[in-house]
């Protein structure tokens, strides 16, 4: 029985899917709370493609070493942790959307907790941590079809991605956006909390050692600032239309 994965045509009308187009790799990188994952999991949606979320990654392995207590500075005890690590992302059936299980333990909602924030740049700069995060995700889009955000995505992680985003917002906007989101969750947690947890991690995803926060020489710059999710979504499917028109 042959089997088609549906993708965006660009040959037919960009309202439907068609199993004749070329499948791309789309990245999306970015500082801390710009909009990424939004605009990653919109485009997905719209393209038929997979969405992952690397971010979601390093704070489930963060999340694993808290519970454990793995000292971050002790390689040996950090390569042991990563050998008992399962990550995969699973399809929630009621919301269509992709949640990420750690050792078959759905972890989506836990892993946004401040906790995990305040810990996951720290862990997130391990050269073991990445090289394991890495391969995860390289593996993931050897089928292509799939959009991937995150801080590293176009430069090491496919750097011959077809499609390259680097978003950005002003600072004033993403904390803006940060807090309502960690607010509906938690009402304990104050404006000023959200904005030093921002800064800090842009701060160490930008300045540590094995792949930085970079924007990719052929990246395109979206900044978001005063775009709503429709616009920025239009915007990204138009980069796509061209990413996968150029392939045939
Ligand atoms: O996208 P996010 O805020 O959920 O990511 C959480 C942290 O993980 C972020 O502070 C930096 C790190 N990260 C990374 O180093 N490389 C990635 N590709 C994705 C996230």
């Amino acid at each position: 029985m042959a089997f088609f994965v549906a993708s965006f045509c660009t040959s037919c009308d960009l309202s439907h899917f068609c199993p004749m187009a070329e499948r791309i790799i789309i990245t999306i990188d970015g500082g801390s709370s710009c909009g990424k994952s939004t605009l990653a999991r919109q485009l997905a949606a719209k393209l038929g493609y997979r969405y992952i979320d690397s971010g979601a990654m390093y704070r489930a392995i963060t999340l694993y070493f808290l519970r454990n207590n793995v000292d971050m500075g002790n390689t040996v005890q950090v390569r042991s942790a990563l050998k008992d690590i399962n990550l995969e992302f699973i399809i929630n059936p009621l919301t269509q959307q992709s949640e990420i299980y750690l050792n078959g333990e759905d972890v989506e909602f836990i892993i946004r907790d401040l906790i995990i924030a305040e810990k996951v740049s720290e862990v997130a700069a391990i050269k073991e941590v990445r090289e394991f995060a890495v391969a995860a995700q390289q593996k993931m889009g050897s089928q292509k079809g799939i959009v991937m955000d995150g801080r590293d995505i176009g430069t090491t992680v496919f750097p011959n991605a077809e499609l390259k985003i680097y978003m950005v917002a002003d600072e004033a906007v993403r904390v803006g956006r940060r807090f309502k989101e960690m607010y509906d969750k938690n009402p304990n947690i104050s404006i000023d909390e959200v904005k030093a947890n921002i800064e800090m991690r842009d701060y160490i995803d930008t300045n540590r050692e094995v792949s930085p926060l970079r924007k990719a020489a052929d990246a395109v710059v979206l900044d978001n600032t005063d775009l709503n999710q429709e616009e920025q979504l239009e915007y990204a499917l138009k980069l796509a239309k061209k990413a996968i028109k150029a392939l045939a």
